[in-house]
């Protein structure tokens, strides 16, 4: 097991089909103490029960990731608590629950998200612009800060050897898509708090990296085919026949995809990669 006595908490995790629950269920079943979180209620118009995982349905999520873990041999431990990414005092007591019931924290991935919010970027309020960027690159900057501080506090007590800080940006962090203005900024600036952050805390062991996934269909993936349905004058079978298209490897992405990626630079074996931004997508983005 190649995650076996580490302590990761993922944001966002709540959702059933996101890319969270999936990077829990590797992670449990690599032997990770894994700790799901995400904002568990609606919070305002924008933040409805249609857009996020409720605390039902982060514990049925939890639950499966359990009974997965289970059935391929991991006893992992697996544990879930409401954390709204903007909120500094959330992120401070949740870190602090966390290394109260686990004795430390080793893996982060930085996953909550918004991406549904699409149109013409004239369009676009700056109450839009606002939540995008503080879930999708505030919540990250404050998750990173103060992980990061728990991990430097360990390595310097030599109870452990450095830390993993994963990102999960996206394909929108390399190139342009219309209508998703401050989706898109926000993935881009998330490449530089990675880059900042794997040069000033590479030195005490810990690594950061970002993950670009091209599409999935996942919650906030299907929310996207139905804008680009409209937009392009098709059904959901025509979205994914034009995103296909220009996928090398023929298919969208999976789930399962990212989760692989993220478990890879958790583990060991990427212990000297660190500042990089890589591109989960089929060969749809090259750089
Ligand atoms: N699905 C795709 O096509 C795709 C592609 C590239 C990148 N991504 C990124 O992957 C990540 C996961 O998205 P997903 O596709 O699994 O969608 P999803 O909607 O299933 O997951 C997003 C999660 O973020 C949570 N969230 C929203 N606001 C929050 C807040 N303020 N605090 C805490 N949690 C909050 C939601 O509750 C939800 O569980 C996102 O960062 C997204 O931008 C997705």
């Amino acid at each position: 097991m190649r995650l076996a006595n580490k302590v990761a908490l993922i944001t966002g995790a709540g959702r059933h089909k996101g890319l969270g629950e999936a990077i829990a269920q590797k992670f449990a079943a690599e032997g990770a103490t894994v700790v799901i979180t995400d904002i568990g209620k609606p919070s305002g118009p924008m933040l409805s029960a249609d857009h996020i995982g409720t605390t039902d349905e982060m514990e049925s999520v939890a639950a499966g990731v359990r009974t997965h873990a289970q059935a391929v041999g991991s006893n992992a431990k697996v544990l879930t608590f409401t954390c709204d990414v903007r909120s500094e005092t959330d992120i401070q007591r949740v870190i602090a629950d966390v290394v109260a019931q686990c004795g430390k924290l080793d893996i982060v991935v930085n996953n909550a998200g918004i991406g549904y919010i699409m149109k013409p970027l004239t369009e676009f309020s700056i109450e839009e612009w606002d939540l995008i960027l503080d879930v999708n690159l505030r919540g990250p900057f404050l998750m990173t800060k103060h992980a990061a501080a728990q991990m430097l506090k360990q390595h310097q007590a030599g109870t452990s050897k450095g830390g993993r800080i994963i990102n999960i940006a996206s394909r929108g962090a390399k190139s342009a898509t219309a209508h998703l203005v401050a989706y898109t900024s926000s993935k881009h600036g998330l490449v530089g708090l990675t880059r900042v952050a794997a040069t000033e805390l590479g030195p005490h062991g810990i690594t950061v990296n970002a993950v670009c996934p091209n599409h999935v269909t996942t919650g906030l993936g299907a929310k996207q085919n139905a804008h680009r349905g409209k937009v392009l004058g098709t059904d959901l079978a025509g979205v994914l026949a034009f995103r296909t298209s220009r996928i090398p490897l023929g298919r969208v992405g999976l789930a399962e995809d990212t989760a692989n990626a993220c478990v890879f630079l958790a583990s060991d074996e990427a212990a000297y990669i660190t500042g990089e931004a890589m591109n989960v997508s089929g060969g749809e983005e090259m750089h």
